[in-house]
């Protein structure tokens, strides 16, 4: 884990009060797909877990929506602003556990950690399909990017405005998508859904409200069929087959 206060290049909006922020700055704690990062907000207490989005030597990516003052406070930074964050934190996706084809489901701002695990997967020669799913046509993001690296995009969306109407589960069962492994993040209903729907291993990312995010006030914890196991440190990545619903 490192502290390292971050300089804002980037902070536009990609979604509906969804926005991509670009920050330079030390990412030598940052090693892989599936980490995340607490991000200090002013006058708040708690830090913010924001996953990475991606991330190279000198830059870090986050893509979040503003849902609270936290995020909204984050959305209001401008090019040359500051950005504290705790990095190195959380585990990651084990990109090994997949042979050779792997499915990416990804709902709404829970696309964003799939991008830089798209890019390990796709490094490693492996065949990539990504399932996205969103409320209306709008909110749709990303998915050019996806596509950018060689995967096969479907979209799903609520209200039918784009893509296939329905959850990405439908667009599961419609489409006849080959893969030995999957890899799933987004709200909590969704990964219930995906993980009953799929044949097959995979894991999923999970979200739980954070105190420390380093594994020391127990605040994230949840119950598994391993016991109990917290979000921050023991995840947030958890194999299908370990969770309870
Ligand atoms: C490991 C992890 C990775 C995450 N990655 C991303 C990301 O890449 N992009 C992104 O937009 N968001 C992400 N989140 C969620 C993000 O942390 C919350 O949206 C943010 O903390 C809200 O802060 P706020 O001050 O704006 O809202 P608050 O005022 O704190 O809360 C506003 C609303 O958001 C809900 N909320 C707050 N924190 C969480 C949380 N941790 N999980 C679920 N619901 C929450 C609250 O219940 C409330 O309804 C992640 C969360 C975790 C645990
Ligand atoms: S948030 Fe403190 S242990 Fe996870």
């Amino acid at each position: 884990m490192k502290e390292v206060t971050f300089t804002v290049l980037e902070n536009d909006p990609v979604a509906p009060r969804t926005f991509r922020m670009k920050l330079a700055g030390d990412t030598s704690a940052i090693c892989c797909s599936g980490e995340f990062v607490q991000v200090a907000v002013e006058g708040k207490f708690l830090r913010r877990p924001i996953s990475v989005h991606d991330c190279d030597w000198e830059t870090l990516t986050l893509v979040y929506k503003v849902v609270g003052e936290g995020t909204a406070a984050l959305s209001a930074k401008r090019p040359g602003d500051k950005v504290n964050a705790l990095t190195g934190l959380g585990n990651s996706f084990d990109i090994d556990a997949c042979q050779g084809r792997a499915l990416l489901l990804g709902g709404g701002v829970g696309t964003a950690p799939l991008y830089l695990l798209a890019k390990e997967l796709v490094a490693q020669s492996k065949e990539i399909t990504v399932i996205l799913g969103f409320n209306t046509a709008e909110e749709v993001m990303l998915a050019d990017r996806f596509e950018e690296l060689g995967a096969k995009v479907y979209i799903a969306t609520m209200d039918g405005s784009a893509g296939t109407k329905g959850f990405v589960t439908d667009v599961l069962r419609i489409k006849n998508v080959s893969y030995d492994y999957f890899y799933a993040c987004g709200p909590k209903p969704m990964l219930k859904a995906v993980c009953a729907a799929v044949r097959g291993s995979g894991e999923v990312s999970l979200e739980e409200r954070m105190g420390c995010g380093a594994g020391f006030c127990y605040g994230c914890s949840i119950q598994t069929k391993n016991g109990p196991r917290r979000v921050c440190k023991d995840g947030p990545v958890f194999k299908k087959e370990e969770l309870l619903w």
